[in-house]
């Protein structure tokens, strides 16, 4: 049987997710069906899902040992740049969808399968590594911004953990936007960074000089209530992930009083991510990179995502 290296969950462990990832060989990709294709995977980006998956939130046991990765920018089989969109039909999933590495072979590896219609153009000036950070966490940004959030009908945007992929994101693409962007962070360092980006940098739970329209968050529980207090009359807050915790105390007084939405989202359509990678290409936005590690040192790379000291996206550089 033909081999690739590839970083998968061999198994799962909740209090220490890095010993449950095993880099090595895995058996090449299969094709499910006759209208999916291989990428030879050229960059990679590393998100908390990784993170969850490792922890067997998501991911049953009966799909071990699973490649992770949801992220690829690649060359398919014409020989095309392509970015990979990451959501495939699963008619098993009661979503009817499930996010590569949950029940289709992830991206962290030399090769993946996908149906060729998850192929889309890598733009000309975009590079394949900042390309590898859009078709999860920028994604997922874009669309609580636009299509969630309503941002055309806001003046300004708080943005909620602003360390992580997510939130770094919303931050840069808020400020491109031309809104008014506060972004709160428990690091003075990350602070002083989220100002270079062009919004103001506040600690988790200070008051804000505004009540704002749009509310990013990520973080959960230990960020939730700041959000509500934070909304203005008919604000919406988007909520796409809680790291910190899925089980905040919600004020429902506030809630109705100030008419706010809560809104749940997941990721983004193909459409939203092509949307994103021509306001990228055309407005010269480009993702906030934390680090490129190469293919050889992913187990670092996973490391450093789980000690929360990052800034922006962990990109993984497969032709090193
Ligand atoms: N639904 C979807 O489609 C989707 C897509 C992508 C991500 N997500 C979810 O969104 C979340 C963020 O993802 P990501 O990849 O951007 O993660 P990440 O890069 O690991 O970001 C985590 C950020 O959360 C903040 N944080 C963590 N614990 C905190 C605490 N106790 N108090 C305050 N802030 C805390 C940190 O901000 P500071 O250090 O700056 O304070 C950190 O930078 C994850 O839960 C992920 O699963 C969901």
């Amino acid at each position: 049987m033909r081999t690739m290296r590839a970083a998968f969950a061999s198994s799962f462990d909740a209090d220490n997710p890095l010993s449950a990832l095993t880099v090595g060989e895995r058996p090449e990709p299969t094709h499910p069906e006759d209208d999916w294709v291989t990428v030879r995977v050229r960059a990679s980006s590393l998100n908390h899902h990784d993170l969850w998956s490792l922890r067997g939130v998501g991911l049953g046991a009966d799909r071990l040992p699973m490649i992770l990765g949801c992220d690829a920018v690649g060359i398919d089989p014409d020989g095309n740049d392509v970015v990979v969109y990451p959501l495939v039909a699963d008619p098993g999933d009661p979503r009817g969808m499930s996010i590569l590495s949950e029940n289709f072979q992830g991206t962290l590896a030399e090769r993946v399968a996908v149906p060729r219609m998850n192929l889309l153009p890598l733009p000309g000036g975009v590079s394949a590594t900042d390309a590898a950070c859009l078709p999860t966490a920028w994604l997922t940004a874009w669309r609580m911004l636009t299509t969630k959030g309503r941002v055309e009908d806001a003046e300004s945007v708080l943005v909620q953990g602003a360390g992580g992929g997510v939130a770094t994101a919303a931050v840069a693409l808020a400020v491109a936007f031309g809104k008014r962007v506060y972004a709160t962070s428990r690091d003075p360092g990350k602070r002083e960074r989220i100002t270079e980006l062009g919004a103001t940098a506040l600690e988790p739970g200070a008051r804000l000089p505004e009540r704002v329209d749009v509310v990013v968050e990520t973080v959960g529980a230990a960020t939730f209530d700041h959000s509500l207090k934070s909304a203005a009359p008919m604000a919406r807050i988007v909520v796409c992930g809680a790291t910190a915790g899925h089980e905040p105390k919600v004020n429902l007084r506030r809630v109705f009083a100030m008419q706010l939405e809560i809104l749940g989202t997941s990721m983004g359509t193909p459409g939203e991510l092509t949307e994103l990678l021509a306001f990228c290409a055309e407005h010269d936005v480009r993702p906030v990179v934390d680090s490129v590690v190469p293919f050889s040192r992913v187990e670092d790379a996973f490391a450093r995502l789980h000690s929360g000291d990052v800034f922006g996206k962990i990109v993984i550089d497969h032709t090193a």
